[in-house]
């Protein structure tokens, strides 16, 4: 069985992320989303609100499995019997830090390999940073995220917005 890791922070996950993860799910029999539970890592979203977002977009994906960890993303995939990391690359300026990754992480385990997804065309400019910001900004970003994502960073803000002005 070919076991792969897409590993990230996934803060909150998008239609870039879930672009790479339907891509993987072509070439692997299993693909386990791994979510960094790390704290030196400062997310927006904690990690159990990321998990279930991920979840409930993943719920139909068979080959699927949603899981957290910490420490070594390396050390992880021994674990969960992988020998493969995914990770999806935009633009070329992801190439510098994703290449540092890749052979850091090769150095730790050299039986770890990294493949590389070139993201779509459509998610090439898109991040989780940006969907916050856009999103906290009043934009809309219906088309860039799952829709349980959208409904919950809307709540979210609807929420802050009561409170602002309470
Ligand atoms: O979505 P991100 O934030 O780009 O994901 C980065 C991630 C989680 C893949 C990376 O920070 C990571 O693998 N962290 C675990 C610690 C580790 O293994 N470090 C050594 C290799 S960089």
């Amino acid at each position: 069985m070919r076991i792969a890791i897409y590993p990230g922070s996934f803060d909150p996950i998008t239609n870039g992320h879930l672009d790479i993860l339907n891509r993987a799910t072509h070439l692997f029999d299993k693909v386990i989303i791994a979510v960094l539970s790390n704290p030196i890592k400062n997310c927006f979203f904690g990690v159990e609100e990321r998990l279930e977002l991920i979840k409930a977009t993943t719920a139909e994906m068979p080959k699927v499995e949603v899981d957290s960890f910490d420490g070594l993303t390396v050390v992880y995939a021994v674990k969960q019997n992988a020998s493969i990391l995914i990770r999806g690359l935009r633009a070329l300026s992801d190439f510098e830090h994703e290449l540092q990754m890749a052979q850091a992480n090769k150095s730790i385990n050299p039986n770890i390999e990294t493949i590389f997804l070139m993201c779509s065309l459509e998610y090439a400019y898109l991040s989780s940073s940006l969907v916050r910001e856009i999103s906290f900004l009043g934009g809309d970003i219906s088309d860039v995220v799952p829709k349980c994502v959208n409904e919950y960073i809307s709540k979210l803000r609807e929420k802050r917005f009561t409170n602002d002005y309470k």
